[in-house]
């Protein structure tokens, strides 16, 4: 499995969101994050804004919510033409029903663990999930300092998704940069998102460019991709 890189568009121009797609499509997934002001302190976007992103750009939607009852408002973000869709853990009454749900709709389900969230109580879920996040931040806001303290739960969750030999992707979100990347890949992560490493520079294309390539080199020099 190739690593993947997926811009977050918090941190691309609100005013101008079919324009900074563009602007990264040769990235894998473009990473939309709902908040609703309750489950973080930050209000973003919802539905229609994802409905009007899914026809603007042929990059798939890496829709990532951090919204209370994710059980109720989920599966419109697949109605919507999210390609994969993250709810929290923390706020799923129902993780299970809820990811058999969004695949059954035809999206890759997804869970996330904010950074105080062990991954150990959802070992027995794994095989229901596409994609595994862990916040490398207290989510919320893009631009925040990477939380070094999250890599041994990457290497937790990379030898429980080995001991079950499953396809499952890691995703990590918050802090990743081109400082920061090697060591989320060299303990496991093969999915990573990056906000304001992207567009914060001046050419978002190429920044996605130089984070493929410094994750490709670290993946394979720490060699877990090949042992199974
Ligand atoms: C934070 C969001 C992230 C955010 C990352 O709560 O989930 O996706 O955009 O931004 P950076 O890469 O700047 O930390
Ligand atoms: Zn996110």
């Amino acid at each position: 499995m190739a690593v993947q890189i997926n811009p977050s568009i918090l941190s691309a121009d609100f005013a101008r969101l079919a324009e900074e797609a563009k602007a990264v499509e040769g990235a894998d997934w473009l990473h939309v994050d709902v908040m609703d002001n309750h489950f973080v302190p930050n209000l973003t976007l919802g539905v229609p804004v994802v409905e009007s992103l899914a026809r603007a750009t042929d990059t798939p939607l890496d829709c990532h919510l951090m919204i209370e009852a994710p059980d109720r408002w989920a599966p419109q973000y697949v109605e919507a033409g999210a390609g994969s869709v993250t709810f929290h853990a923390e706020a799923a009454a129902a993780p299970v029903r809820l990811a058999r749900e969004i695949r059954a709709k035809g999206a890759r389900a997804s869970m996330a663990l904010k950074p105080a969230t062990p991954i150990e109580p959802y070992e027995d879920l794994l095989p229901e999930l596409d994609m595994l996040l862990i916040m490398t931040v207290e989510p919320g806001f893009g631009g925040q300092a990477f939380l070094d303290i999250m890599l041994p739960k990457i290497r937790r969750t990379r030898e429980l998704i080995r001991k079950h030999g499953l396809e499952m992707w890691l995703q990590v979100d918050g802090g990743v940069s081109a400082s920061t990347i090697e060591r989320c890949a060299e303990a496991g992560a093969d999915v990573f998102v990056a906000g304001s490493a992207v567009y914060g520079a001046g050419d978002p294309a190429e920044a996605v460019r130089a984070l493929r390539e410094r994750a490709r080199s670290a993946t394979e020099a720490a060699g877990w991709a090949c042992a199974h």
